[in-house]
């Protein structure tokens, strides 16, 4: 049976810098609280009118160049986004003729924190069963725009942040093997991270008072993300190493979501793990949703923190709630 590789990767950040005192002339909020309670100390805003199929361009370009191929020899494009160009067609589709990618197939994911463990583990599939050899996996987000950036929404305008990246997910036998994937959802949390509006359930599917009333925001309720995040990480990260008869002992990098430094630093003390043993960007880039994990994979291969025989983790919990890891092994 073919082997499912990571074999490049590639990310890109949008200029714009926004500092948590920018926010702070916004709405009511301060440096010190951002930080105490999240990590995050300044974060990324893409430009007016920049999609996350915009976003992704760049990091495509340098996940093939990393992968040595030819954008010709993608098969399959994945794109993983809670925050969508358009509701029709999917960013997949838009990201598609942008790079002049068109006569593939084309899907979009809508798993919002976990978009890209779910997207690998459909990309493992599809190589493993021998219908693909290189498939482009993408998780690209901008949360700017669906964010009520005054103080009725500080308690989520000043975590999420926009950004994206990229990997290529290939049959050649290079970078990283994908060992496993394990993914998980719970839909009775549903409301606990959500954007209620536009719906397709009501007509019509937004109005002026939904619109006053911020309705069409990502609204949270902080306390039970956090209380389930840290169940759950720890959970899906150790059962993907028991599927593989490895513990976490023999595991030499963790690149969780960037969820929050607090969540984070529990999953460290819960599992144990030394600070060079688990990356953290989030103070630069905030919560990137879909796109944390490929941004900080790409980071974490870039600062030279991933050595061939390496065991990483990659592990999600965000909206749904949906939560998910994948078990590495780097070869090359
Ligand atoms: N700046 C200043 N004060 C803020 C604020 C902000 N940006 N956002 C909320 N507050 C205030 C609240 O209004 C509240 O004020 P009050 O005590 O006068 O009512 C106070 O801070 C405490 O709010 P609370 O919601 O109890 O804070 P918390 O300790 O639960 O922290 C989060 C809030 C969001 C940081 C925390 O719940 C959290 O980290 N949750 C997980 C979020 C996450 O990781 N999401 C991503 C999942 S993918």
């Amino acid at each position: 049976m073919p082997e499912a590789h990571i074999i490049g990767l590639g990310h890109y950040v949008p200029e714009n810098i926004v500092t948590n005192d920018d926010l702070s002339e916004l709405m009511d909020t301060s440096d010190q609280w951002i930080v105490d309670r999240t990590g995050i100390k300044e974060r990324r805003f893409a430009a007016l009118n920049q999609g996350p199929s915009d976003l992704a361009i760049p990091a495509v370009e340098l996940a093939i160049d990393n992968a040595k191929i030819n954008k010709e020899d993608i098969d399959f494009i994945i794109f993983a986004t809670s925050t969508p160009d358009h509701y029709v067609p999917g960013s997949s589709c838009i990201l598609q003729d942008k790079m002049n990618l068109n006569g593939i197939g084309a899907l979009d994911i809508r798993v919002q924190c976990s978009g890209f463990v779910y997207g690998l583990s459909i990309a493992e599939q599809y190589i493993k069963s021998g219908q693909f050899n290189n498939i482009l996996v993408i998780g690209a987000e901008v949360q700017s725009t669906a964010m009520d950036l005054t103080d009725r929404g500080r308690d989520t305008a000043v975590i999420f942040a926009d950004g994206a990246g990229a990997a290529i997910i290939s049959s050649q036998k290079l970078g990283g093997q994908i060992l496993s994937t394990h993914l998980y959802s719970e839909g009775k949390y549903a409301k606990e991270l959500w954007v209620e509006s536009p719906s397709s359930s009501s007509r019509p599917t937004i109005d002026l008072a939904k619109i006053n009333e911020g309705r069409h925001f990502l609204q949270m309720n902080g306390k039970e993300v956090f209380k389930h995040a840290v169940k759950r990480f720890p959970e899906v990260i150790i059962e993907g190493l028991e599927h593989n008869e490895l513990s976490i002992a023999d595991l030499d990098i963790l690149i969780p979501h960037q969820a929050n430094l607090r969540i984070s630093k529990f999953i460290q003390k819960k599992l144990n793990l030394l600070d060079n043993q688990i990356f953290s960007n989030i103070h630069k880039y905030g919560n990137t949703t879909a796109a944390s994990i490929p941004i900080a994979f790409s980071e974490a291969l870039i600062q030279g923190k991933i050595y061939p025989g390496n065991i990483v983790a990659l592990a999600s919990f965000g909206s749904g709630f949906t939560w998910g890891s994948c078990i590495i092994k780097w070869v090359k």
